[in-house]
């Protein structure tokens, strides 16, 4: 399948710039990270756990993710600021390739039955102290590019979207995306999907 064998060929990474002027650089999560990937989950608050959570937030965890890293599985990006001992990882962003069986199995009861070739599921968040600034968007020009060179042509949300997290059904329109439905766990949440 096209998608998988060309997930393990992604570029190095791209350097951008925040609007305050501090330098980014978006790239794929690396066996190298663990202590970065764990310094970013166990900063996070207890709002942005709330909303956002496809895995747990300890160091156990991040180990086990860098060992094993899939990109042909789940693509993981970050975005990083300052360099060597200073490096920190402010934005990190799940791309499930094939999507969610769960996900999928929502869309196919609304009557839109998703093509495991060519669908994924998405999980972004960013460092609560750089929420807002853009680099969720950064992040997200990056992973669409990305999507495209892979030849996805759907994107759904992971677990889809709280109700009342009005910031991220914003940064989710603002980027195509559209909601097709509504459904509820312990609360509200929207399903919205981006075609390609
Ligand atoms: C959702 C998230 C990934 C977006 O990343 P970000 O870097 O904060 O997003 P950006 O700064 O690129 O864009 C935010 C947009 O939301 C807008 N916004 C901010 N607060 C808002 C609010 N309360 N209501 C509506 N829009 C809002 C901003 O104006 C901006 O839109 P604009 O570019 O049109 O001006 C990030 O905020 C986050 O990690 N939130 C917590 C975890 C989360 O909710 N993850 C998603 C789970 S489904």
């Amino acid at each position: 399948m096209g998608i998988h064998r060309s997930a393990r060929t992604l570029g190095p990474g791209t350097s951008a710039a925040l609007s305050s002027g501090e330098g980014v650089v978006l790239r794929l999560l690396e066996a190298g990270d663990p202590d970065l990937l764990t310094a970013y989950l166990e900063g996070l608050s207890e709002e942005t756990r709330r909303r956002w959570g496809p895995h747990p937030f300890d160091r156990e965890t991040a180990v086990a993710i860098c060992a094993s890293l899939d990109p042909a599985d789940v693509l993981r990006m970050v975005a990083v600021t300052g360099e060597g001992a200073a490096a920190r990882i402010i934005g990190y962003v799940l791309l499930k390739l094939g999507g969610l069986d769960s996900d999928r199995e929502r869309f196919a009861k609304l009557g839109l039955p998703l093509d495991p070739d060519t669908v994924a599921s998405l999980a972004p968040s960013v460092a609560d102290g750089y929420q807002d600034q853009g680099v969720g968007s950064l992040l997200m020009g990056h992973v669409l590019e990305t999507a495209r060179r892979l030849g996805l042509r759907k994107i759904v949300l992971w677990g889809g979207v709280q109700a009342t997290n009005e910031r991220a059904k914003h940064f989710y329109r603002k980027w195509g995306f559209r909601k097709v439905g509504e459904f509820f766990t312990d609360k509200d949440n929207d399903d919205m999907i981006l075609e390609l």
